[in-house]
C-alpha cells in the first residue's frame, strides 16, 4: 500500500502498475481468486488507458488549443542506440554518463542532486550531433521532440520569444528529449547576415529560458556555429560536448559499419583511409552507401577498393 502510494505520488506509472501486479499476485496466493482477477482487470485497463493517455498527451502537445505548438514541435520515438555510432572513447564516456544520470534521476534528486540534462553539442556538420540526440532518446525509451525553428522564428522578436516560452512550457509538462537543432538559426531569419545583435537577443532569451528550466526533460541544443555564441553562455549547460571530424580509426569504423552486410574483405584500407581525411562521418557514411550501391547494381555484394575510393573522391569534391 505504501509502495503503491509512493509510486503514485512520484508519478511513476510503471512502478505503480508493477506494485499493483504484486498485490494481485499476493491476493491470488491467499486464495482470493476473485479479488486477484479484479485487480488484474483493473491493471489491464490502466495499461490500455496509459498508452491512450500517452498518445493523447503527445497529441495534446501537437494539437494544443491555439494550434500553436503544432508548428513548433515534431515528435518521434527513435530506435537508435549509442552503440550504432562510431564514437571515440572519451565522447562515448561522456554520453554514457548523461544516460546514467538520467536513469538514476530519482536517486540523485533524493540527495538534492540534479542529473545532467541540459546539453550543448558543438562541432562541424555531419559529425553526429543530431544522431546523438536521437540515440539518447532511443536509449532512454523517450520521445524525441525536435523544435522546428521555421515555425518558431517570425519577423517579430516578441512573437518568437512567446513561442519559445510555450516550447519551454511543453518541456515542463511532458518529459522527453527536446532537441533545438542548429539553434544558432534562432533570430537569423530575415535579417542581414551581419545583424548579429538581433540574433544575440533571441539567443539570449532562449538561454534565459534554459537557465530557468527546472523540468525533468533532457534538453539538447546543437550548433555548427559555436562562434556565434558568447562563451559565457556555455555555463548555462550542464555539459558542452564537442564533436570533431573522425580520426582514421573512427573513419574506418563508420565505413565498415555501413558496409556490414556486404563483403568488404577485399578492401585495402591502407589505400582508402589516407584519402578519407577531412571528411565528416556523414560524408563517409554516404561514400559507403555509394560504393554499396555500385556493387549491388553490378550484381554483387562485394565491395572493391576502387568503388570505395571513387565514392570517397566524389564526396571530397562535393564537400569542397
Ligand atoms: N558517430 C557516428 N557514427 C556513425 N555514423 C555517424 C556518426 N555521426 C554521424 N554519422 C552519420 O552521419 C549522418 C549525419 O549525422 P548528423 O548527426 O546529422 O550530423 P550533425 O547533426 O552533426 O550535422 C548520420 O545520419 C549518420 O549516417
Ligand atoms: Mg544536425
Amino acid at each position: 500500500m505504501i509502495a503503491l502510494l509512493k509510486s503514485h505520488l512520484d508519478g511513476d506509472d510503471q512502478e505503480f502498475l508493477s506494485v499493483a501486479m504484486q498485490a494481485a499476485a499476493h491476493e491470488a496466493r491467499l486464495g482470493h481468486a476473485s479479488i486477484a482477477q479484479q485487480l488484474r482487470d483493473l491493471i489491464d485497463e490502466a495499461k490500455r488507458r496509459a498508452s491512450a493517455v500517452q498518445s493523447r498527451s503527445g497529441q495534446l502537445i501537437v494539437l494544443e488549443p491555439r494550434g500553436e505548438l503544432a508548428n513548433l514541435l515534431s515528435v518521434e520515438t527513435p530506435s537508435a542506440r549509442l552503440s550504432d555510432m562510431a564514437l571515440p572513447e572519451a565522447l562515448s564516456e561522456r554520453l554514457n554518463r548523461v544516460l546514467l544520470e538520467q536513469r538514476q534521476q530519482k536517486r540523485l534528486s533524493e540527495h538534492g542532486l540534479n542529473a545532467r540534462r541540459k546539453l550543448l553539442f558543438i562541432g562541424p556538420p555531419g559529425t553526429g550531433k543530431t544522431m546523438t540526440a536521437s540515440a539518447l532518446a532511443g536509449e532512454l525509451h523517450s520521445p524525441l521532440f525536435t523544435i522546428m525553428l521555421e515555425g518558431l522564428i517570425t519577423k517579430f522578436m516578441g512573437e518568437t520569444a512567446a513561442k519559445l516560452r510555450s516550447v519551454f512550457e511543453a518541456i515542463r509538462q511532458t518529459r522527453g528529449v527536446y532537441l533545438f537543432d542548429e539553434f544558432d538559426a534562432l533570430g537569423a531569419h530575415r535579417h542581414q547576415p551581419n545583424d548579429v545583435g538581433e540574433i544575440r537577443r533571441v539567443l539570449n532569451s532562449f538561454l534565459q529560458l534554459i537557465e530557468k528550466d527546472k523540468s525533468q526533460s533532457l534538453i539538447v541544443a546543437a550548433t555548427n556555429h559555436p562562434e556565434l555564441l558568447d562563451r559565457a553562455l556555455f555555463r548555462r549547460f550542464d555539459d558542452v560536448i564537442e564533436y570533431g571530424l573522425p580520426d582514421t580509426d573512427i573513419a574506418k569504423e563508420v565505413l565498415t559499419r555501413k558496409l556490414a552486410v556486404f563483403q568488404a574483405t577485399d578492401v585495402e584500407w591502407s589505400r582508402i583511409l589516407p584519402q578519407a581525411g577531412g571528411l565528416s562521418h556523414a560524408d563517409l557514411a554516404r561514400a559507403s552507401e555509394e560504393a554499396a550501391k555500385h556493387a549491388v547494381l553490378g550484381g554483387s555484394t562485394r565491395i572493391t577498393s576502387e568503388a570505395l575510393l571513387t565514392a570517397i573522391q566524389e564526396r571530397k569534391a562535393a564537400s569542397r
